[in-house]
């Protein structure tokens, strides 16, 4: 039975999608709702875990911790100091891979007046990005040879001419090196922001793969946790 079965767990899941700000107004943002992150830690929760939420997405959940964040930066610093103490970390946040490299503290104007003629400069800014850090990555990196925290990632996958979304879900698992892989295809009208979810949940050095959908995000987060209590 699932009732109970992440009781006395500590699970971190982080939702939703980073905003990166570019000026007091303005941010560089996706298209991720939260609502599958959303769904896991409810999941967790009801199953008996103790859950911190890092979230993008505003959330009240009963019975979850939750750390609401905004860019990629934060995001990092809140999973990294709720991870120490975690049986599971899941990264189902849609983490923004760039950054505008600096932040504007005052509204970037559309025009500027310039000279003494009063003329005014009609040209656009450029925007400068860097990269974030892959929090996924790093996670991987600081447990070393431990094998605590659990750590699943996910990945949105649309097959190409190099291969299917499974054939990049597999690479990504190894080259990543986390211990779960939820596989997502995307493409128009497909996950973002819909109340189903299609997955492939795939385990590093397994063969084996479990696809799950279209079902709910409340459903497919079980499956997600029907597969992490076998590692814990
Ligand atoms: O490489 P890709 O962005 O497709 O990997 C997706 C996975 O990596 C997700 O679990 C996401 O939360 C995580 N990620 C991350 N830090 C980033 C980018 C993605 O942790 N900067």
């Amino acid at each position: 039975g699932r009732r109970g079965d992440l009781t006395g767990r500590r699970v971190v899941v982080s939702a939703g999608g980073t905003r990166e700000p570019i000026d007091p107004v303005r941010f560089l943002g996706n298209r991720s709702s939260g609502k599958q992150g959303l769904a896991l830690a409810a999941a967790a929760a009801a199953r008996g875990a103790q859950v911190t939420l890092v979230t993008s997405t505003p959330a009240d959940l009963a019975g979850v911790d939750v750390v609401t964040i905004e860019t990629a930066l934060q995001l990092r610093d809140a999973v990294v100091a709720a991870t120490a103490e975690a049986d599971v970390v899941v990264m189902a946040a849609a983490v923004a891979d760039f950054r505008p490299s600096t932040y504007v503290g005052t509204k970037i104007k559309k025009s500027h007046d310039t000279g003494a003629d009063g003329s005014a400069d009609e040209s656009a800014p450029s925007i400068t990005l860097v990269r974030n850090p892959d929090i996924l990555a790093e996670l991987v990196t600081s447990r070393g040879a431990a094998s605590s925290p659990v750590i699943v990632g996910f990945a949105a996958e649309t097959g190409d001419e190099s291969g299917s979304v499974l054939d990049h879900g597999r690479a990504k698992l190894e080259r990543k090196g986390c211990d779960v892989l939820v596989v997502n295809e995307v493409g128009e009208h497909k996950t973002f922001g819909a109340d189903d979810n299609t997955v492939t949940i795939l385990r590093r050095g397994s063969d084996e793969s479990t696809e799950v959908g279209p079902a709910s995000k409340a459903a497919v987060s079980d499956a997600v946790w029907d597969v992490v209590t076998t590692l814990l």
